[in-house]
């Protein structure tokens, strides 16, 4: 049972909303915390872009999230959302003709055109490999991953959480059988801070990019980048601002008094810090409000609604329950996506993203602490309507 804690948020109460994947939904005290943020910036603007104030206060950040996401505070740094982060790393690393990029064919799109453009810039070339459906065990999906590897693959990419499909893949295997290999290894985690278990430092990732403004429910604007190790030197700042400085190593002190991997990446001019200075207050609104309990209900509810409207149209989910999570994507009948989507909004006050992929339709439920039981008996109606009980 979700808990109906929808006065907690600001969304249309009047819309079932089963999207909080795509952009997250703040909460109202969380908002408010950014709001002060923003308010005392435009009180003494000189006072608070001193850069001796913005890296208190993004040590503070980064000491919090470290210890929620099971990493070093000084491995991570603030980047406006995992596109932005992604990015980052994918024009920094060095590849060439024949070098190769792995990813699976259940990546985010932008990130498949990321790597287009620098596959299209370097020489380089993408390859793929289909994950294993049904997704039941992590080593028939690393076994799918280390086929796929050529003595050419120089990077690995994978998404922790896939969008179109909302599998968690069992990246861990994977990552350290290609970092044996010398592979570089780059996780989009869009999804997953706030929505899986997360211990970055075991993982061991190179680099690994999030989304505060998901799952954890901080403002929009608020992700990060961590980089591990060795990583940090083949990253290049996208932006050169007053913390860069040539000739040092990440580890060493830069001009700003952090390391010169921070400096480098933390000050990119002037910019709206309070997304990020708020994620501090989203992770106390979840525990305040013992959000772990909330995850496991919603969890519980998003799984049961899909088995249950994916029966009724003679379809299976595509992964046993370990490999699913509080967003789900139900198979359905083929249908024209976007007319769908437009219809349950319009005529069922149901926001749901419809979803086409690899010749399948899918909707993809988003539970969260605000949604209701009642909500998702009104999307199984809406779609038994649509498609009726196959016999
Ligand atoms: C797997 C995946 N990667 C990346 C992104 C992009 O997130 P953002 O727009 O916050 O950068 C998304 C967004 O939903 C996603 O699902």
């Amino acid at each position: 049972m979700a808990r109906g804690l929808k006065h907690l948020f600001a969304i249309d109460p009047s819309v079932a909303f089963l999207n909080h994947g795509s952009y997250g939904a703040c909460p109202r005290p969380v908002i408010a915390a950014q709001r002060r943020w923003q308010d005392a910036l435009e009180r003494q603007p000189v006072a608070f872009m001193d850069p001796r104030h913005l890296r208190a206060r993004f040590a503070e950040v980064r000491a919090a999230l470290a210890d929620e996401l099971g990493a070093q505070p000084g491995d991570l740094f603030w980047a406006t959302n995992a596109t932005e982060g992604l990015n980052l790393v994918a024009r920094s690393l060095p590849l060439g003709p024949g070098d190769e990029v792995l990813a699976t064919d259940h990546e985010y799109a932008a990130l498949d055109k990321t790597w287009d453009f620098v596959c299209r810039r370097t020489g380089a070339q993408l390859r793929r490999v289909k994950v294993p459906l049904p997704l039941v065990s992590e080593a028939e999906f690393t076994d799918a991953i280390l086929a796929g590897l050529t003595v050419r693959t120089r990077v690995l990419f994978l998404s922790h959480v896939t969008s179109p499909t909302a599998l968690v893949l069992p990246v861990a295997g994977a990552v350290a059988a290609a970092r044996e290999k010398g592979i570089i290894t780059v996780i989009d985690g869009a999804h997953a801070p706030g929505l899986v278990p997360l211990s970055l430092g075991a993982l061991g990732a190179d680099f690994y990019a999030g989304n505060c403004h998901k799952w954890l429910m901080a403002p929009k604007g608020a992700g990060f980048l961590h980089v591990q190790g060795g990583a940090k030197r083949l990253l290049a700042p996208g932006i050169i601002s007053h913390g860069w400085q040539p000739g040092v190593a990440p580890d060493d002190t830069g001009p700003l008094g952090d390391s010169a991997f921070l400096d480098a990446f933390q000050f990119r001019g002037t910019r709206d810090p309070s997304a990020w200075f708020s994620v501090t207050d989203a992770l106390s609104f979840r525990r305040d409000q013992g959000w772990d309990g909330v995850t496991r209900d919603c969890r519980a509810l998003a799984q049961a609604t899909a088995r249950a409207i994916a029966d009724e149209f003679g379809e299976a989910l595509l992964a046993s329950d370990a490999f699913l999570s509080q967003m789900v994507a139900i198979p359905i009948p083929r249908s024209d996506a976007a007319a769908l989507h437009d219809a349950l909004l319009n005529e069922d006050a149901i926001e749901v993203p419809v979803i086409d992929w690899n010749g399948h339709t899918f909707v993809r439920v988003s539970v969260q602490g605000y949604n209701s039981q009642e909500e998702m008996a009104r999307l199984a109606a809406a779609l038994h309507r649509r498609f009726g009980r196959r016999s």
